[in-house]
């Protein structure tokens, strides 16, 4: 990890204006993965430009695949004509789990990939064990070392019927980027609903491959003998527009984020409003304000698989819960160590306590600035916002964290008014 710059917080002044969301980096780094399958030159718009794009352009370059990114247009090229390695090695994979995205691609491409067991936030076990079962239901066979996975599919892949035990994001992406070159048709139940997911299959799809369903539980993809080069833009972060939107919730707003469905944060735009915040919808918008007059309350709040309320924003829903009226309570139902940043809200004057995967949130009327710890990508997050809303001021160290995932998080937050800096 680099040793990126803290970044400090005055709480306390008012959030208010318009910021357009940048695209998903759960989405384009699957995209990247994707562009495997056809080989020559795809280009892929709306690009963030955060640390895990420029780590996944690495796994994809020791592959021997061109990549060069225009970051005037916020575009990667990415040719992957020549593939001169099946190798995604340790030193790269460990530094971002998503790269596990490769394997899918690889195996359906040339049968083969040997890709290291991936590292990423500590924010769980994140186990394997649901695509390796859904890769093997297609003809992957496989052994793990400590470091490596090595896959092959003598013959090619064939399309089955594959229940996944779990609706992980992950795997329905590998099982898809799998199946689109496999022979025959695979049919995914219980998969993934997760914007990002549908986001692929129409990137596939324009390839020329042969997916329906994807944004449903049941994903139909009927094989085809080869996929070409595409362009491509990347639906937008909704994680990232969750986030600004709770630090308009927090301090009054309006805070309007641009290029985001609602449909895509529809749960947790029903909580804002639960919790007294007014949110007002466009197609392609989302705004969200509060008046003096409209005090925070407290809820309840579980993460879910898309629909449901996204884990990724459940460290920032602390901290408004934190300074709501009454109590709240957040279960954790998806990763099963994420509560690394109740510690630091505390610290800052939060009242609340863990208890296997819930926490139990009792309002209080402040919090006070103090010198924080980002433990991962969205925790990190949460903490930035919590010292928004504090009095006085708040450092939040291992920013590295944050650059993972949010495109310009600091000029962003000042463009809004918050008075921060690195
Ligand atoms: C993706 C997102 C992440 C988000 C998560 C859930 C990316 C790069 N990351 O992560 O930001 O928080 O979805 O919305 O897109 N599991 C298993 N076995 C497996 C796979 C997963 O037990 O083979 C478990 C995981 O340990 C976890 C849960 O299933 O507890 C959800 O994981 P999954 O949906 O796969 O998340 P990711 O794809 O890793």
């Amino acid at each position: 990890m680099s040793n990126a710059a803290d970044i400090i917080v005055h709480g306390g002044y008012p959030i208010a204006g318009t910021i357009r969301a940048s695209g998903a980096k759960n989405s384009v780094l699957k995209l990247m993965a994707a562009a495997i399958l056809a080989p020559g030159q795809t280009r892929i718009t709306n690009v963030p430009l955060i640390s895990d794009v420029t780590l996944m352009a690495e796994v994809l370059m020791s592959l021997g695949v061109k990549v060069e990114f225009e970051r005037e247009q916020a575009a990667v090229v990415i040719d992957t004509f020549d593939i001169t390695s099946l190798k995604a090695p340790a030193d790269l994979v460990n530094q971002i789990r998503a790269s596990i995205a490769v394997l899918g691609p690889l195996l359906g491409r040339f049968h083969e990939a040997q890709v290291a067991v991936p590292g990423g936030c500590q924010i769980g076990e994140r186990k394997l064990d649901i695509h390796f079962a859904a890769l093997e239901a297609l003809g992957m066979q496989f052994y793990t070392d400590t470091e490596y996975i090595y896959a092959s599919a003598p013959g090619g892949l064939v399309g089955a019927p594959v229940y996944l035990r779990f609706p992980s994001v992950g795997a329905t992406e590998n099982l898809m980027m799998a199946a689109v070159l496999a022979r025959g048709t695979t049919i995914i139940d219980n998969a993934a609903r997760e914007p990002e997911i549908a986001d692929l299959a129409n990137f596939l799809n324009a390839m020329g491959a042969r997916i329906s369903g994807a944004g449903s539980p049941r994903i139909t993809v009927e094989g085809v003998t080869e996929l070409t080069p595409t362009d491509h833009h990347t639906v937008g972060d909704r994680i990232e527009s969750g986030t600004f939107l709770v630090a308009g919730a927090l301090l009054g707003g309006p805070v309007t984020v641009e290029g985001i469905s609602p449909d895509y944060l529809a749960t947790a735009l029903l909580k804002f409003e639960q919790m007294g915040v007014s949110v007002d919808k466009t197609p392609n918008s989302v705004t969200v304000w509060r008046d003096h007059t409209q005090t925070l309350k407290g809820t309840d709040i579980q993460t879910l698989p898309f629909p449901g309320f996204p884990t990724d924003l459940q460290a920032q829903f602390m901290v408004l819960a934190s300074l709501s009226e009454g109590g709240s309570r957040i279960a954790e139902n998806i990763f099963e160590s994420r509560f690394q940043h109740v510690e630091d809200l505390v610290r800052m004057g939060a009242d609340i306590t863990t208890e296997g995967h819930f926490a139990y949130i009792n309002g209080v009327s402040k919090l006070t600035g103090a010198t924080v710890h980002s433990s991962d990508l969205r925790a990190g997050a949460a903490l930035v916002l919590a010292g928004l809303a504090a009095e006085g001021e708040t450092r939040v160290t291992n920013t590295e964290h944050i650059d993972r995932g949010y495109e310009n998080f600091v000029s962003k937050m000042q463009s809004l008014g918050a008075h921060i800096s690195r």
